[in-house]
């Protein structure tokens, strides 16, 4: 399985902290916040890695993480996003790269308390269709800025509502996301949004359409980082006080 870590964007929630770097590596604690994420790809058995940045400040993923060895990656490739074109574009970058493998994507400004390990093992086990990590979210203040999965009775997803002003549920889709090789055929044939952008969402409403996806719920923390200063200054007190990725 190949993992994709998604670190482009413009950052613009974070201004003007993200105007003279990349959201990815301001500090988390006492790492760069991309570390937490190769970190949590390596402890779930993921030893081949792309990064897909953007922007102005893309050479310093190099300096940072180099070939990868000292973070404990096998090989470590790079690619390039020239524009802001959305997360399922960046993605679709990483095609030739994972070929026909599984992929784990993961957003590179989302971290976890808890090994993402599970998650990983269950797709493997899977092998198929597309895999989503869904945490329990109480405010529908904070949910509105969220993808949220509505929930039949019987459990299953039946869509994922991007941004919802009305939240069908008390749960958010974290960013990190299993899916098989089919996943390049699906963005391939996706529409921009209003944004612009070729969204993820519409990815994974692709894969619930065709009950090709499954889930696992979060236990214990969760956060992302770049959603808000509030929610970096969260990320970074859990951090501080109970670490990340933790068995
Ligand atoms: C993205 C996804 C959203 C998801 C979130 C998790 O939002 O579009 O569905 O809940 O990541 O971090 P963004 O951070 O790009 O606004």
């Amino acid at each position: 399985m190949k993992g994709v870590l998604l670190a482009g964007g413009t950052g613009s929630r974070l201004h003007p902290l993200t105007r003279i770097t990349n959201k990815h590596l301001l500090p988390i604690y006492d790492r760069p916040m991309i570390a937490y994420a190769v970190e949590a790809l390596v402890q779930a058995g993921i030893s081949e890695v792309m990064v897909v940045t953007g922007g102005t400040h893309a050479g310093e993923f190099l300096r940072l993480l180099s070939n990868g060895e000292d973070h404990g990656v096998g090989r470590l490739l790079y690619a390039y996003q020239d524009r802001p074109g959305g997360i399922a574009e960046a993605l679709g970058l990483a095609e030739r790269f994972v070929g026909d493998d599984l992929v784990l994507v993961m957003l590179a400004d989302n971290v976890f308390g808890r090994s993402i390990r599970p998650t990983v093992e269950r797709f493997q086990e899977q092998a198929k269709g597309g895999r989503i990590l869904l945490a329990p979210v109480a405010e529908p203040e904070h949910l509105r800025h969220l993808g949220v999965p509505d929930l039949g009775a019987d459990g299953r997803v039946l869509r994922i509502v991007e941004k919802p002003a009305d939240p069908p549920s008390q749960y958010c889709v974290t960013g990190l996301y299993c899916y098989d090789p089919s996943v390049f055929e699906v963005i391939d044939r996706l529409e921009p949004s209003e944004r612009g952008e070729l969204e993820i969402t519409d990815v994974n409403n692709h894969f619930i359409a065709d009950g090709q996806m499954s889930y696992d719920v979060l236990e214990g923390f969760w956060g992302d980082a770049g959603e808000s200063i509030d929610a970096y200054y969260a990320v970074n007190d859990h951090v501080r006080r109970f670490g990340a990725n933790l068995p």
